[in-house]
C-alpha cells in the first residue's frame, strides 16, 4: 500500500515541471505579492496594524472591507510569484461604490508606502502585474475597465492606463483587448485577452526622461519588450492602482451616473504585483 504522504509526492513531483517561476533580479521597491498565510486570514488586508502590503482603505466600496473584496482562487502561479505567495483576485459587487461615485463599481489596491513624494516616483521604475480570468465571474466587456493605472497626483489624469472593454466613445471592435494608453489617450501597446492563461505586464516608466517601454508575455514565458521606450508624459507624481473601475454605460458623467447591471459579480484575478528599480536598466524578464 501506498502511504497517502507518498501519493502526495508523487502529485506534487508530476506537478512540478510545469512551474517555472522567475526571478525577481533588479531592487523591489515594492512588493505586492501576497503571503500564502494572508489567504487562510484575510482580515490582515482590512488594517494598518496588519496591512504590511496595501493601504487597508482605499480604493473601495463604502461599507465593504477588503477581506471580503479579495479572493484567493486555486490557480497556477504567475511568474513572478514566489513558492510562499498567493495570487489574488479583486472582485466587484454592487456594493463596491467608493464615496459618492455612483457612476463606477470600483476597487483598487494601492501599495501602502506609494506617495506622489515617494520612491515609486522618480527615477525609472518598472511595475509589474499578471492577469488571469475567473470564467465564474467574467468582466462584461460591453463596459469600459481600467484596471492597472498611475494616476497624477491632482487626480486630473492617469500617465499611463491599463484597460480593457470598450472604451467609451471608440470603437467596440477592440473591446476583447487589453490595451495600453498614455495619459492623452494614446495606444501604446494591444493585446487580447486571454480567457485561459496567465499573461504577463511590465511597464517601465522612466521620469527622468519621460519615456515608456512595455513588456509581455504568456504563461511561464519570459518577458519581451513589445513598445517603445517611447515618449509620454509622466510629471505629476501621484500613485499606482491595480485592481478594477468599471465604468457605466450611457452618460457623459461616468463618474455619477449612467447604467450599471444589478447583482454584479465580476472578477480579475492578479498575480506577481512589484514595483522594481530599473536604474541601470534592470527589468526582471
Ligand atoms: C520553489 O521551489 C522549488 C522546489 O522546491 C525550487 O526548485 C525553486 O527554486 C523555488 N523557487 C523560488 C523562486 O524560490
Ligand atoms: C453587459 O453590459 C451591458 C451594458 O450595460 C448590458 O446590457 C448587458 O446585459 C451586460 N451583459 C451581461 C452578461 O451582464
Amino acid at each position: 500500500m501506498y502511504s497517502l504522504a507518498l501519493l502526495l509526492a508523487a502529485g506534487s513531483a508530476l506537478a512540478a515541471p510545469t512551474q517555472k517561476l522567475a526571478a525577481i533580479t533588479c531592487p523591489i521597491v515594492f512588493d505586492g505579492r501576497v503571503p500564502a498565510t494572508w489567504a487562510a486570514d484575510p482580515t490582515k488586508f482590512d488594517t494598518y496594524a496588519t496591512n504590511t502590503i496595501f493601504n487597508p482603505d482605499y480604493v473601495k466600496g463604502n461599507d465593504l472591507k477588503w477581506s471580503t473584496i479579495l479572493q484567493f482562487p486555486d490557480v497556477p502561479k504567475s511568474r513572478f510569484e514566489g513558492n510562499d505567495t498567493v495570487s489574488l483576485e479583486v472582485t466587484l459587487s454592487d456594493q463596491s461604490i467608493f464615496q459618492k461615485q455612483n457612476g463606477f463599481r470600483r476597487a483598487g489596491l494601492q501599495f501602502l508606502k506609494d506617495a506622489s513624494d515617494g520612491p515609486g516616483q522618480t527615477g525609472v521604475k518598472t511595475l509589474h502585474w499578471s492577469v488571469k480570468q475567473d470564467a465564474a465571474r467574467p468582466l462584461n466587456l460591453t463596459h469600459e475597465y481600467l484596471n492597472v493605472w498611475h494616476e497624477a497626483g491632482d487626480y486630473s489624469s492617469n500617465q499611463i492606463q491599463f484597460q480593457t472593454g470598450q472604451i467609451i466613445g471608440k470603437s467596440a471592435a477592440d473591446k476583447n483587448n487589453w490595451k495600453i494608453l498614455d495619459r492623452n489617450g494614446k495606444q501604446l501597446y494591444a493585446v487580447a485577452m486571454d480567457k485561459t492563461q496567465w499573461q504577463n505586464f511590465a511597464v517601465k516608466l522612466d521620469y527622468t526622461q519621460n519615456q515608456v517601454q512595455i513588456y509581455y508575455s504568456v504563461g511561464d514565458a519570459a518577458l519581451k519588450s513589445v513598445a517603445g521606450p517611447t515618449s509620454a508624459n509622466l510629471a505629476g507624481g501621484g500613485q499606482f492602482q491595480l485592481g478594477i473601475l468599471k465604468k457605466p454605460t450611457g452618460t457623459t458623467d461616468v463618474v455619477n451616473s449612467g447604467y450599471q447591471e444589478k447583482n454584479l459579480n465580476e472578477g480579475q484575478i492578479y498575480g506577481g504585483i512589484f514595483l522594481e528599480d530599473s536604474a541601470n536598466g534592470c527589468v526582471s524578464l
